[in-house]
């Protein structure tokens, strides 16, 4: 019964990617980096949950990544994906644990194996929340992920986050990519 999750369906699962590439400002090194990373994505549908008559179907998604052999992943994040089958509607609510939160959302199709979803400050509907410190020193202004499922049983992302920085005076592209393949 996969077909509620709609351009969901292709993600539920436990997926692994090893050719993650971060590219961020490092304030130990005072320069920007691109970090190759493994990722781990655990995403366990579930559904529906209604409010009133919106009916959405989810997965409860954990993500990981780790750089070199370090135990602790430098980045993680918990969230939900949603598909709202009747308004056509993809939404992706997440924590970075930095203090960020991010409700990104799109209008697509059921069938679509490739969506972009946005999210941008101050953004009442697809938004971003960041604490005090960040919103000061490196702060998010939009969000956009472009994801594609892949016949091969993978799926892909490519993301970027526009931030202030202190640091420069232009706003700062913070990307992020990978393929995943299924572990289980
Ligand atoms: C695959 C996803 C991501 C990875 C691997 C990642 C990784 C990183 C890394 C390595 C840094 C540099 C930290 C340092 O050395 O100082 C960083 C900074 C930052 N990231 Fe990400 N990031 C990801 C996604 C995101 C997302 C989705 C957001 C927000 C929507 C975000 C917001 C930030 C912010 C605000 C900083 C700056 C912190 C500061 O300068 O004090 N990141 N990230």
């Amino acid at each position: 019964m996969n077909e509620h999750w709609g351009p969901l369906a292709g993600l539920i699962g436990e997926w692994e990617g090893t050719g993650g590439l971060d590219s961020a400002f490092s304030h130990s090194r005072g320069e920007v980096l691109q970090t190759p990373y493994l990722e781990k994505v655990e995403m366990k549908p579930f559904g529906p949950v209604d409010n009133g008559s919106q009916s959405l179907y989810g997965l409860d998604y954990h993500t990981a990544m780790w750089r070199d052999d370090e135990d602790s992943p430098f980045h993680t994040e918990v969230g939900y994906w949603l598909w709202d089958a009747a308004a056509g509607e993809v939404l992706r609510c997440f924590v970075v644990p930095r203090g960020i939160t991010v409700l990104a959302g799109a209008l697509t199709t059921a069938e679509a194996t490739s969506f972009t979803m946005s999210a941008t400050l101050g953004d009442p509907k697809y938004g971003i929340c960041e604490n005090a410190y960040l919103g000061q020193r490196a702060s998010s202004l939009s969000y956009e992920v472009t994801i594609t499922v892949n016949p091969n049983d993978t799926w892909s992302y490519s993301e970027c986050t526009m931030l202030a920085m202190a640091e420069f005076g232009e706003p700062f592209a913070h990307t992020d990519s990978n393929t995943l393949h299924r572990i289980a």
